[in-house]
């Protein structure tokens, strides 16, 4: 490396995450929003739409209508009785086993607990990748439909849980809103037949994540929800849980590029950031765009971008067109502002990347980057002799 070179390339570890505040209006009408994964919740139109967002474990909004409750496929007993300790408004139950942990749990608080159940329709999404579809055949979410309709004709069973709502959640960055009109069609009639109350539809809206690409806008899916129950002789309180469609565009990640080389006719550059700060080019072999942050610069030839970490799937993108990088320079992954830090990692001892946020032309941190000290709290060693 010259002396030029290294002179270019200011301190190591430079990625970061760049979020800027974007909360969108979704769907047109006063649906219930809620976030599945990360307890975050919004209602368009209630009276407290001011506070109505909030981050938490569990989130019940001021009015009490608030409703948070999937934590995944299993949750633990601990987990149930904190919700149910903080009230939340709704839990969506995913096997028998779980509802009749909540049913004594909630018993022995004194509680009546309103539940949904998440059913497995058994609807190919058709979704980019397999990893994103969760309501098919052999997925592990959600309960089937024969056996949901066992459970709620016996309902009697669980005394302390209002059994009040079915919730669907088929899979992520579905362009096709055809199969959650399946879906409806396939949960419908258990809808009418036990006297369901709501219907939580799930997420998976569809983000633009190439410059200029298309997306079905969510009015589509709302248009199929509609048309689907506008004949249905019961009316239903709606749910829908975007995650990805909230925030995808309010995030970018900056990363380092740390080294460039060919190898075997392939233009490759390296950066400080991959999959443990975005893991879903490498989990899910998803498309983000990546952009110079200094632009206007002429494009070279097609580039790699890699990360550092020991996994052959690190990759941030392959065959970009990308001005010819340097080290030291910085590139923009877009849209990473969903599942980008949650899902990010400590793997191969990487501290995580800052946070910053962005409002106009004024930025501040807020997330620290963490330090080996961060990686080796809570580690303790043992005394060989002992
Ligand atoms: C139950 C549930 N609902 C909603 C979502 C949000 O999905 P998306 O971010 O694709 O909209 C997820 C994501 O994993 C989920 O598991």
């Amino acid at each position: 490396m010259s002396h030029e070179d290294s002179s270019r390339r200011t301190e190591r570890g430079q990625t970061l995450v760049v979020v800027a505040l974007a909360m969108v209006a979704l769907l047109g009408m006063s649906a219930l929003i809620v976030d599945g994964g990360n307890a975050f919740a919004q209602q368009r139109g209630s009276q407290n739409g001011s506070d109505a967002a909030s981050e938490a474990g569990a989130t019940v909004l001021a009015h009490g209508q608030l409703a948070l409750a999937s934590g995944g496929a299993g949750k633990t007993d601990a987990e149930l009785a904190y919700a149910l300790d903080v009230h939340v408004g709704q839990i969506n139950a995913e096997s028998a086993d779980e509802l009749l942990v909540l049913n004594k749990l909630a018993g022995e608080r004194g509680l009546r607990q309103r539940v949904a159940l998440r059913l497995n329709p058994g609807v190919d999404p058709h979704a980019q990748h397999k990893h994103i579809s969760t309501g098919h055949a052999g997925s592990k979410f959600g309960i089937e439909i024969d056996e949901a309709e066992f459970i709620l004709n016996n309902r009697g069973q669980f005394q302390h849980l209002d059994l009040a709502a079915l919730h669907v959640h088929i899979g992520s960055q579905i362009h096709d809103p055809v199969p959650l009109a399946q879906t409806l069609e396939r949960i419908l009639p258990l809808a009418q037949t036990h006297a369901i109350r709501a219907l939580d539809i799930g997420g998976g809206f569809p983000v633009a994540y190439r410059n200029g690409e298309l997306v079905t806008p969510p009015e589509e899916f709302a248009r199929a929800v509609h048309s689907r129950l506008k004949g249905e002789s019961r009316s239903f309180e709606i749910a829908i849980e975007p995650g990805r469609f909230i925030v995808a565009d309010a995030g970018v990640l900056v990363a380092q590029v740390q080294a460039t080389k060919h190898s075997y006719g392939r233009w490759i550059v390296v950066t400080d950031a991959g999959m443990t700060d975005l893991i879903r080019p490498a989990l899910y072999e998803a498309y983000h765009e990546i952009l110079p942050v200094v632009q206007g610069l002429p494009v070279g030839e097609l580039a790699d971008v890699a990360g550092p970490i020991c996994e052959s799937s690190d990759f941030l993108g392959k065959e970009r067109s990308l001005p010819r990088f340097e080290t030291g320079e910085l590139l923009a992954v877009m849209s990473a502002g969903a599942y980008g830090h949650t899902m990010s990692s400590n793997y191969n001892a990487r501290p995580r990347a800052p946070e910053v946020m962005v409002r106009g032309d004024r930025y501040d941190v807020v997330r620290d980057r963490e330090t080996y000290e961060d990686l080796l709290r809570g580690e303790r060693m043992l005394d060989p002799l002992a």
